[in-house]
């Protein structure tokens, strides 16, 4: 299978919320996190304001299908991954990872200092996932309080808060 990476177009707003909503279909298969599949995703408008904004690249296939995609925000000189999503018919097949070394190689490119995310500590396609690729749980006490306040909103959003955690690639 062939995959593009691009940065994302405006065109491509209306694809995205899909992709995000196919993508959580993979919380079913945690029963206590099922509900997250049906809740609302990012819709088109605010992912052309991000697309805009922001930095959000897309996994596109041949026939201009979108697979999936990667949506960031550049805070200070940090690159904050805030949402990584592919659809569950192509999950499984390195579009995840490639979307992943693009925004690392984009965040090196720009001499950043490092790659942020906040992640489930548990489940086999988040933070394992992220380690592998040299990200590091940060204890509370490591945590900046612009994650801390990630973190606090997932939570009054209703995920578990001794599954979540913040993670930190150091680049520089
Ligand atoms: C996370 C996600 C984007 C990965 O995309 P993907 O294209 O399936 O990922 P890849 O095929 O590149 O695999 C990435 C890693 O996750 C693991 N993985 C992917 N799906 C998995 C699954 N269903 N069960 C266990 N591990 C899985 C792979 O083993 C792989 O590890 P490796 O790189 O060490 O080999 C995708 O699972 C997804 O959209 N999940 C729902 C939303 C989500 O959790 N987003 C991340 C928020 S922090």
């Amino acid at each position: 299978m062939t995959i593009t990476l691009r940065r994302t177009q405006p065109v491509d707003a209306n694809a995205l919320p899909a992709i995000e909503r196919s993508a959580a279909a993979l919380f079913r298969t945690d029963p206590s996190l099922a509900w997250l599949a049906d809740t609302p995703v990012t819709d088109a408008r605010q992912h052309l304001h991000a697309i805009e904004t922001q930095d959000i690249w897309v996994a596109e296939l041949p026939e201009g299908v979108l697979a999936g995609f990667l949506s960031a925000e550049q805070v200070d000189n940090q690159l904050h991954i805030q949402e990584l999503s592919v659809s569950q018919h192509f999950q499984g097949q390195g579009i995840g990872r490639k979307l992943l070394l693009a925004a690392i190689e984009y965040s090196r490119e720009r001499e950043l200092d490092g790659l942020t995310l906040t992640t489930f500590r548990d489940l086999p396609w988040n933070a394992p996932f992220y380690q592998r690729w040299g990200f590091e749980t940060l204890s509370p006490n490591e945590t900046s309080p612009r994650l801390l306040a990630i973190l606090r909103k997932e939570i009054d959003h209703g995920l578990p808060e001794e599954r979540r955690c913040a993670m930190w690639l150091r680049l520089l």
